[in-house]
């Protein structure tokens, strides 16, 4: 059968993520998110940069539901999932099975739950790791493991708040092109929004964006953003 017109159209139109006029002040009375208002349209490597207090944490926790908008939508038919800068503050149990099982739906039977782990650490390159105490983990492999768990949680959209500021440049690289292949598999590829500082990541966004004074700015290829903003980043020097 010939697809018509309006299924293909209705199937463009399902976003991965979409704010509409969202507003978002803490008790203390900082207007942290103002009017803001973006789409992810598809799965794929989303980057955001801005000044620090632009409000990028803010956002992420109103899109993961840790703090509700004071006003405006946020529509999110994915699972999220969050993933820190620094892997310390969100790995709890001394070794990669311990605590990946953390992440795991507790609804799979046992043998559904060991699976899922051995697949999502094989997703990140630790195929082999799950008995592996963390505290032998280099920086670079225990933010693998934070996104094993995202992936183990069953999460489409991970949110990742300056995920390599902590990590040298070989596993600042080595992350960043996991999250790409995980972006671009051919099943089920996930969606990533990335807040970074290093404008050199760029690169490998399909899509960036500036975040100023609570608003995210339009969609630009990661390129235009970085040529944008590199001038601005050397006179800082
Ligand atoms: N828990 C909080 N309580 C009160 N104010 C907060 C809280 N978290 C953030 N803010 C304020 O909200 C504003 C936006 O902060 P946010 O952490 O979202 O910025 P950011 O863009 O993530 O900055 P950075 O690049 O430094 O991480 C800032 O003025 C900050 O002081
Ligand atoms: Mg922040």
């Amino acid at each position: 059968m010939i697809p018509t017109k309006t299924n293909e159209t209705s199937k463009l139109q399902t976003p991965c993520l979409r704010l509409e006029e969202v507003t978002y002040t803490w008790p203390c009375g900082t207007k942290a998110i103002d009017q803001c208002s973006f789409t992810i349209p598809k799965a794929g490597l989303w980057m955001l940069v801005g000044k620090n207090g632009s409000g990028k944490s803010t956002l992420f926790r109103i899109i993961s539901r840790l703090i509700k908008e004071e006003t405006g939508q946020v529509d999110c038919p994915l699972k999220t999932a969050l993933v820190f800068q620094n892997p310390d503050h969100q790995l709890l149990l001394p070794t990669c099975v311990s605590d990946l099982m953390l992440s795991v739906p507790k609804n799979l039977n046992k043998k559904a739950q060991i699976d899922l782990i051995k697949e999502s650490l094989a997703q990140v390159g630790m195929a082999e790791m799950e008995s592996r105490p963390i505290h032998t983990l280099s920086g670079g492999q225990k933010q693998k493991l934070a996104i094993a768990g995202a992936l183990a949680s069953q999460a489409k959209l991970l949110l990742l708040d300056e995920p390599t500021a902590l990590l040298d440049p070989t596993s600042q690289t080595n992350v960043l092109e996991t999250v790409w292949r995980l972006c671009h598999r051919s099943h089920s590829p996930i969606t990533a929004l990335w807040v970074t500082h290093r404008l050199s990541e760029l690169d490998l966004a399909d899509g960036a964006a500036t975040m100023q004074k609570g608003k995210v700015g339009a969609w630009k290829s990661g390129i235009q953003i970085k040529r944008a903003l590199q001038p601005l980043a050397a006179r800082r020097v």
